[in-house]
């Protein structure tokens, strides 16, 4: 299942942003939004372990997709190295991905910091009524495909931490606020930990369909490892589902978020 594809095009969004466009006539035309690619950034012992990262968005026509991903550590500072032309090591798509929504329905999708990458191939894909976008960054200079947000969706929120653009705070704050008033039929979210745990918990209070996906590091990227293991409810008790495996997109009501 791992293949060596051919990087298209690599450009830099913002400061440690990275975009890469790999051509892939498998991915393209079978990923669904919510999967991720397991991707090898070098060849040597160091950063040995694959890297997961969403896959952002597909071009079936051109039989592309692409993946944004933030410089972190060992492997993510080898990725940013792949150029055009190079042949990257690939599995996937891997996990199970967001289920899309009916054509009359209202959604929205909350986001932060590298989460939002796959919000966009959710947003790009479905052909919901009304989609509307809450983007949460730190600051103006680290925010990315604000184009591609505004074209995917009815409305785009965006928040930062200091306030530099658009409102300032934590970008539940405005989603709340928002859900006072309109009744999405699903929400979907993915980004740090306490944005996710507050947005599954106002949905479900209210009763509103809620997907979460979650952020795990991980080892084999296919179940075989327990490396990404994750605490779900089970009847009265609790057990760990796989992130790789089980997800990473789970249903809200399933998740313990400790
Ligand atoms: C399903 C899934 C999809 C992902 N999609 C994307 C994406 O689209 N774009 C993107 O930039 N990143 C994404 N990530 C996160 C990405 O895999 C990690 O940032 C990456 O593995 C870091 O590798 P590194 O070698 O550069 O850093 P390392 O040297 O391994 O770690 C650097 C720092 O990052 C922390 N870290 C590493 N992995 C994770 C993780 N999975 N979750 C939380 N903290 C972590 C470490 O604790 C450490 O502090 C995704 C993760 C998962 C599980
Ligand atoms: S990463 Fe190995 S089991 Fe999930």
């Amino acid at each position: 299942m791992n293949f060596n594809e051919l990087v298209q095009k690599s450009e830099m969004l913002a400061e440690d942003i990275y975009s890469l466009r790999i051509r892939s006539e498998r991915i393209a035309q079978e990923a669904l939004p919510g999967q991720f690619v397991n991707v090898r950034c070098s060849n040597g012992l160091d950063a040995y372990l694959r890297r997961p990262i969403s896959i952002c968005r597909v071009d079936p026509s051109n039989n592309t997709y692409d993946i944004v991903f933030m410089k972190k550590g060992k492997g993510t500072n080898y990725l940013c190295c792949f150029t055009e032309g190079d042949f990257i090591d690939v599995m996937g798509p891997l996990g199970n991905g967001f289920t899309l929504p009916e054509k009359n329905e209202k959604v929205a999708v909350v986001g932060g910091g590298i989460g939002i990458f796959p919000l966009l191939f959710l947003l790009e894909m479905c052909n919901a009524s009304k989609k509307t976008a809450f983007l949460g960054f730190q600051t103006a200079e680290s925010i990315v495909l604000k184009k591609d947000f505004e074209k995917a969706c009815t409305e785009l929120i965006i928040s930062t931490d200091d306030g530099s653009l658009g409102f300032k705070g934590f970008i539940t704050e405005p989603f709340i606020k928002w859900l006072k008033s309109e009744k999405p039929d699903r929400v979907y979210t993915c980004g740090p930990l306490p944005m996710m745990n507050i947005v599954a918990e106002s949905c479900l209070s209210q009763g509103i369909f809620c997907q979460v996906s979650m952020e795990q590091r991980m080892g084999c990227g296919i179940g075989a490892c327990l490396v990404c293991a994750c605490k779900v409810k089970l009847n009265d008790d609790y057990d760990y589902a796989h992130v790789c495996k089980d997800g990473p997109v789970f249903p809200a009501q399933r998740l313990i978020f400790d």
